[in-house]
């Protein structure tokens, strides 16, 4: 456990959770019942759990918004306008949306925070250790920023991560949501002051109950067939 995080043990330790039947329960969400809030209790579960998502060396280039006021889903929404309107009542009448961003810049002083974390976090047995895992990261992040020359792109496959995650979450926990790509990223990040703080938006995720004119709610879900997805060897 870590220290000052809330952690929620889960209630059906010991049993087989049918994590499929989330997968297969949950839908993207189409219009969001403008009355009903997602209570605080949930939105933190959320919150950890997106905060624990894997991501690659565990660099976790993310940072997230959420805004919950109306005012702030307001702000939001001004990047929902043109080709993207179709997204603007998700986006203001969700109970809550998250903004998941990525940073721009994988940078040192983001490295170093990482390892002082993960050191106070105890995951260091000794020095070696520690510098082992500084050296590990400080690769596959040169690789990425100088070989493969797609820094951004790889922080944003981690964000992607965090996203499948709380959509997951969501749906364990009861709660309507709708990822959205459809909004105008510059637009946001000027709203919101991202790049200033060394972030820029990624995706959006409404979060709430459905409402009137869901009309997914009602359609099947469709997946391709599993012999097209699998492979066995
Ligand atoms: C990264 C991503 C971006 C998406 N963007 C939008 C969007 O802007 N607006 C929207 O209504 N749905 C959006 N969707 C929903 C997809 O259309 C939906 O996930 C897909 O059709 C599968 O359906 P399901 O989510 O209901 O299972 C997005 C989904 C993902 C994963």
């Amino acid at each position: 456990m870590l220290p000052g995080r809330l952690t929620f043990l889960s209630t059906r330790e010991g049993s087989i959770v049918n994590i499929a039947g989330y997968a297969k329960k949950r839908y993207s969400t189409k219009a969001f019942d403008p009355a009903r809030k997602v209570p605080d209790e949930t939105i933190a579960q959320l919150r950890e759990l997106i905060c624990f998502s894997p991501s690659s060396v565990n660099s976790q280039p993310w940072h997230f918004v959420v805004a919950s006021s109306d005012d702030a889903k307001a702000r939001v929404a001004k990047a929902a306008q043109g080709r993207f309107a179709y997204n603007e009542p998700k986006v203001r009448n969700a109970s809550h949306v998250f903004v998941l961003c990525a940073r721009v810049l994988i940078d040192d002083v983001h490295l170093a925070s990482v390892l002082l974390q993960e050191e106070n976090d105890g995951r260091f047995v000794s020095a070696d250790a520690r510098n082992a895992q500084r050296n590990s990261r400080q690769g596959y992040v040169d690789t990425h920023r100088y070989e493969l020359k797609d820094a951004q792109h790889w922080m944003e496959k981690q964000v992607y991560l965090a996203l499948g995650t709380l959509l997951l979450g969501a749906a364990a926990l009861d709660v309507d949501a709708c990822p959205m790509e459809g909004f105008d990223a510059k637009v946001l990040d000027d709203e919101l002051g991202l790049r200033g703080k060394g972030f820029t938006s990624v995706a959006l995720v409404g979060l709430g109950y459905s409402g009137e004119g869901d009309f997914n709610k009602a359609l099947p879900k469709s997946r391709l067939a599993d012999e097209v997805v699998f492979t066995d060897i």
